[in-house]
């Protein structure tokens, strides 16, 4: 299961990289907004602190194909050819998915709120397809399953697209999920470390260390190549 960072703050970013190896980044316009800088040059400088191999996926706005197809030729040539473009599955959203899928490009289907949409978005020809957990669970429907239940009409059609879940509030949302084996998940930053985060962990290590320090205090003295009887 990929795991991506929601965010768009390079500091951020830049920390969550520095203590593990994510997949990649994924921006909406309102993670844009957040940040009150110009999108594309962001989009770029993203871009460039990300390793090889990972990805990037930033959103279209418009609600017309034409728009759409415009938008996605722009920030191909202007940010990376080989990033995801976000397309929400509107009518007019599923006509650009397919028709970006003829020109080879990754489309991720996004704003996705049911199965079904996940669906036509699939055999449109987006790569992933992006339900909003959280947002779900607050409609009053299970964003989890919602999300599986989409991952598992992707396998059993044989389809090539996975789910890419968004829109998390906790990390168990997001382990309910691996446990599906969703092909990936994204989540901001202090869901993330939460994923890592454990005191007990914290509390084992300090003792582990204590006990150490108190041998080593023991020991001075002893002559530890003497052979005892
Ligand atoms: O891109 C979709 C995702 O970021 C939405 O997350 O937390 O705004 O529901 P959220």
């Amino acid at each position: 299961m990929l795991v991506l960072i929601d965010h768009a703050n390079l500091k951020e970013i830049e920390a969550l990289y520095d203590m593990y190896p994510y997949d990649g980044v994924t921006t909406n316009p309102t993670i844009l907004k957040n940040e009150h800088k110009n999108p594309i040059q962001l989009l770029k400088d993203i871009r460039a602190l990300l390793p090889s191999g990972c990805q990037l996926h930033a959103q279209v706005i418009s609600d017309t194909t034409e728009g759409i197809m415009e938008e996605a030729h722009f920030m191909l040539n202007e940010i990376a050819e080989d990033m995801f473009i976000k397309v929400p599955v509107s009518s007019a959203g599923m006509k650009a998915i397919y028709l970006l899928k003829s020109e080879g490009v990754n489309v991720t289907a996004t704003a996705i709120y049911t199965a079904m949409q996940a669906f036509m978005a699939g055999k449109a020809g987006a790569r992933y397809a992006a339900p909003y957990v959280n947002r779900l669970d607050n409609m009053g429907a299970d964003g989890v399953q919602v999300a599986a239940d989409i991952h598992q009409m992707f396998r059993l059609h044989n389809m090539e697209c996975d789910v890419l879940a968004a829109s998390f509030k906790n990390s168990q949302q997001i382990l309910n999920l691996c446990k599906k084996g969703v092909g990936a998940v994204t989540a901001a930053p202090e869901v993330l470390r939460a994923l890592i985060q454990h005191d007990a962990t914290f509390t084992a290590e300090e003792n582990f260390e204590n006990d150490f320090y108190s041998l080593v205090h023991e020991i001075k003295g002893i002559d530890l190549n003497r052979k005892h009887d």
